[in-house]
């Protein structure tokens, strides 16, 4: 609880996204079957929630599953699925009283119909609570929202909704299954992997990166707090010099 209190709560990440990555591993080395580590990974998701919540984070966006986890064994992939259900009907009282909204992104239309159903009944359910935005990335990859994003653009300028010479960043965002989200500023990443996996590619190009060998089912506050501090021990500078983000440095 200590390093809570290092936290400038002035200088928060707006938007921190989170590969929740080491299930499996961490069921592995305990002997359990992969699912039991999803099933632990689940209570961090409780834990890491309600802590950014509390500490005044707008925006907390999670990689729960990708369009390639698609190819894992049917059983897993269905407990998945299961968890996702059961953790959306059990969390739906802790999301209400702590006033956060529920979103998801991804090919959503590819989830099973139950897992589809419950999703919108809380998306719906929490749409005006105004705390923090928390996001699902559901089968979801970056490169599958490019190619979704290119062509409702492309459809909109064949049906002169939008002129070819209107094409500009903001129009690409406004396309993006993320386009009621800002741009990411802190990436974690659990488990000693340092590797994007497909998460966020467009919404990324200005962020900070935190790698930690915590495998997800034993990532805590304490670990979250630790992530905060180094990204606000960071100097950003979005392209320009050190100086001109901090004039005394001129001096
Ligand atoms: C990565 O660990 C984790 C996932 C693919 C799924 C994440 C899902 C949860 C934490 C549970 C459900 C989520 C919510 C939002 C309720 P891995 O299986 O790739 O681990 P490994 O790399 O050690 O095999």
């Amino acid at each position: 609880m200590e390093r809570e209190q290092e936290i400038n709560t002035a200088t928060l990440p707006q938007h921190l996204a989170i590969i929740m990555d080491g299930n499996g591993r961490w069921a592995k080395q305990k002997g359990f079957l992969r699912t039991i580590g999803h099933e632990n990974g689940t209570k961090s998701v409780r834990v890491t929630v309600e802590s950014c919540a509390k500490l005044g984070i707008k925006y907390l966006t999670l990689y729960a599953f990708s369009t390639e986890n698609w190819n894992r064994p049917k059983f897993e992939v269905e407990t998945l699925m299961k968890l996702l259900i059961s953790s959306l009907k059990k969390e739906i009282k802790t999301l209400q009283s702590n006033n956060i909204k529920l979103n998801a992104i991804g090919n959503l239309t590819n989830l099973p119909e139950s897992v589809q159903k419950e999703l919108h009944e809380v998306i719906q359910k929490t749409a005006d609570n105004t705390r923090m935005t928390l996001t699902l990335a559901l089968s979801y990859g970056a490169r599958e929202e490019l190619v979704h994003a290119v062509k409702k653009i492309s459809n909109n300028v064949k049906n002169n909704i939008i002129s070819e010479e209107a094409i500009d960043e903001s129009i690409i965002n406004q396309h993006l299954y993320t386009h009621n989200l800002p741009d990411v500023d802190l990436v974690i990443r659990t488990s000693g992997e340092h590797r994007i996996s497909n998460f966020l590619l467009w919404q990324i190009a200005y962020a900070e990166f935190y790698f930690t060998e915590v495998l997800w089912p034993d990532f805590s506050e304490d670990h979250l707090y630790e992530a905060i501090i180094s990204y606000q021990n960071r100097e950003r500078r979005f392209g320009k010099t050190s100086e001109q983000i901090i004039p005394e440095k001129n001096v």
